[in-house]
Formats: structure tokens, C-alpha cells, sequence
């Protein structure tokens, strides 16, 4: 892989704020080169152990693996101990990556256990020895996701921060629920906002942003250097298209006649060709016919037929089958507006 071309995240941000929510499962080699093409400023791998790149598994590898298209991609670590995630870095950058983001958000009761994940927001002195060793092992930037803090009643993201800057940390991103919500009630934007006006270093936002619009309002109204994007881009995949396009317009960098026949132009059934190239592009059959139809279910939200489409997909064990029945949906919905099913819960829990 070569290490030429490596972009710094940070200079990345500047010219797009609109940051890929890494997602375990789902933002994968295929994925982050779609929602590259598709306009996300940054992204990030899914979680990866640090103890199976000490043991260099070959998952854990692939897990790793990128193109140079997806640049500045970060690859997220997790684990527990200063020596193994500093060597685990090292890994990190010897492959490539732009960045190395360590996970301290995910909330998973095998992963706390062992005081990794958000279980490390409990002990911040552990924390800044584990941030310490990771730092100084590598060249390349080091950034941190967390959780709002472990329990509403030790919010602790500020001081966090102060933390994380001390230690020589890039940005932090914080997803705005605590541990302890999981994935329950709204991310607290108000906290993420107090927490970045005192912050010595960026600080990215990150939870329920699932339009456009919401993504350039939250990035305004919080003052963060920049925003992820989870769930949001599952059901909306043009949404960094048009978050982009919207804080452009904003910055008077485009014309809005531009952003029109832009979206006039588009078709849903091209979008989904373009996905599954990059998935049978990266993976063998079985796991293609997975991710086809997760993608194909996600994407159908909100559009008439939606449910009955999903049945169908999800009864079928072909998938070239699987393929022409997105086809056909896919060319079916060009004329409709996508519903808001924004009130219905989706995707309820993750590692981070
Ligand atoms: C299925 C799923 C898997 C996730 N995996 C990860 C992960 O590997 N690492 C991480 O830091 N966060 C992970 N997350 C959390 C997201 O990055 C993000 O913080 C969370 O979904 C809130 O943002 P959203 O509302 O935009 O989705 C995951 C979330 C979901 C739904």
C-alpha cells in the first residue's frame, strides 16, 4: 500500500466536514469506497481488535484493508493496554492509513468486561497512559470516539478532551449518549455543543443525524470542526452528496442550479449497481448475498412496497435472484419522495 498519497483527516475536514460513522459490519472495504465516491469527507473502518492484529489474523486483515480512493481512512482500534494498542498502531500505520481512531464508545458487555470500549471513560488515568504509549508509537494522527460519558450521572466528555489534547490526540469524537442509554431516547446535541466550546482540540459531533439538512444545522448550531454519519447514510445513501452541497451552497462555493440537475439526474437503480460492484468486487458469495440484501432493505425505507420487498429478498437463497429484485425496485421508485420514517427505531445497537 502506498504511503504517498496520505491525507491529514484534519485538512480533510476542512474541505468537507461530512465524516463516515465507522460501523461494524456495514463500513467495510465495499461500503467506504461507495460513500467516498458518494461524497463522505472521511472514513473510518469498523472497529478491529488489537489483540487479532498482534496475532494477525487474516479477518482482522481484511477488516483493515483499503483502496486509495477511500483516503483519509482511518482504521479503528480497540482493546485493552498501552503496549498491544501502540503496537496494534504501529500495524495501523506500517498498512497505510491515514489516521488511527481508538474506540472508547462501544458499550458491548464483552468488550467493557475487559475495560476496553467506553469502559475506559471510567478511568481517565488509564486512559491517558493507553493514549500516551499509542501516540508516541506512531507518525501518523491518533483520534479518539467515546461516549458522552458512562452514566448521565458522570458525563465526563470535557474533561475527556482535556485529556486527549494533553496526550496529543487529533480530534475527539463523541457520540452524544451515555453508555448506560445504549441506543435509547436522542443524542444529546446541547452536550456535544457545551463540550466543544471548551474543548482544547476539534472535537466532531455524532448521533440521530439522519437528513441533509440536520447534518449542516448540526454542524452549525454546535460550532463542532466536523460531524459523523452512521445510520443516517443506510437509509439516505446520497446524504453526504447533499450535506456537502448544502454547507458548499452555505459558503457560497457552488450554485444552486448545480445542486438541482445534479439530483434530477439521479437513479436508484444505477446507485445500487454501483454498491454491488464494490461488494462483489470484495467479497465471496455468501457474504455478497448478505450485504446485498441489507443494503437493498435499508435503502427501500421509506419508498411504497418497501416491507413486502424485504420479505421477498430476505426468502431468497440466489443472489443474482436477490440482485434483479432490487433492480426491479430500485428502477420502480425514481419518481417518489422517500418517506420520513425517522420516528421509527432503526439499527438499536452497535459498537460505539
Ligand atoms: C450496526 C452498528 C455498528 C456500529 N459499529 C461501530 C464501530 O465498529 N465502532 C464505533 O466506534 N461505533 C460503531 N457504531 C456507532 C456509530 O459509529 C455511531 O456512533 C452511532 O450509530 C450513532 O450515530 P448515528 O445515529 O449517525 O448512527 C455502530 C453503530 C451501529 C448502528
Amino acid at each position: 500500500m502506498s504511503k504517498a498519497n496520505k491525507i491529514h483527516p484534519l485538512e480533510a475536514l476542512k474541505q468537507n466536514p461530512f465524516v463516515l460513522a465507522p460501523m461494524a459490519g456495514i463500513t467495510d472495504h465495499a461500503f467506504r469506497t461507495f460513500m467516498r465516491k458518494k461524497k463522505a469527507g472521511v472514513v473510518v473502518t469498523e472497529l478491529v481488535s488489537a489483540h487479532g492484529i498482534e496475532y494477525k489474523s487474516q479477518r482482522t486483515l481484511d477488516l483493515m484493508s483499503f483502496d486509495e480512493i477511500q483516503r483519509p481512512i482511518g482504521i479503528q482500534i480497540f482493546g485493552e493496554g498501552p503496549e498491544v494498542m501502540a503496537k496494534a498502531a504501529k500495524v495501523c500505520e506500517d498498512m497505510g492509513a491515514d489516521f488511527v481512531d481508538i474506540n472508547f464508545g462501544c458499550p458491548v458487555p464483552k468488550v467493557v468486561k475487559k475495560g476496553a470500549g467506553s469502559a475506559m471513560l471510567k478511568d481517565l488515568p488509564a486512559m491517558a497512559k493507553l493514549l500516551a504509549a499509542t501516540v508516541a508509537a506512531v507518525k501518523i494522527p491518533v483520534t479518539i470516539k467515546i461516549r458522552s460519558g458512562w452514566d448521565a450521572n458522570t458525563r465526563n466528555a470535557d474533561e475527556v478532551t482535556k485529556v486527549a489534547h494533553n496526550e496529543g490526540i487529533t480530534w475527539v469524537a463523541i457520540h452524544g449518549r451515555t453508555r448506560a442509554a445504549g441506543y435509547s431516547g436522542q443524542a444529546d446535541w446541547d452536550y456535544i455543543a457545551e463540550v466543544k466550546a471548551k474543548a482544547p482540540l476539534p472535537v466532531l459531533g455524532n448521533g440521530d443525524i439522519l437528513t441533509a439538512r440536520q447534518a449542516v444545522e448540526r454542524l452549525n448550531s454546535s460550532g463542532c470542526d466536523g460531524v459523523l454519519i452512521g445510520r443516517g447514510a443506510l437509509k439516505n445513501p446520497y446524504i453526504f452528496t447533499d450535506a456537502l452541497e448544502l454547507w458548499q451552497a452555505e459558503k457560497g462555493l457552488v450554485a444552486e442550479q448545480v445542486q438541482g440537475k445534479e439530483r434530477a439526474g439521479r437513479n436508484f437503480s444505477v446507485l445500487f449497481q454501483d454498491l454491488a460492484a464494490e461488494i462483489v468486487a470484495h467479497c465471496d458469495d455468501h457474504i455478497t448475498q448478505i450485504q446485498l440484501k441489507k443494503f437493498a432493505a435499508w435503502f427501500a425505507t421509506g419508498y411504497p412496497g418497501a416491507s413486502q420487498f424485504r420479505k421477498s429478498i430476505f426468502q431468497s437463497k440466489e443472489t443474482k435472484e436477490v440482485y434483479s429484485m432490487a433492480q426491479d425496485f430500485f428502477s420502480g421508485v425514481g419518481g417518489f419522495e422517500q418517506e420520513d420514517t425517522s420516528h421509527e427505531a432503526f439499527l438499536m445497537g452497535g459498537h460505539g
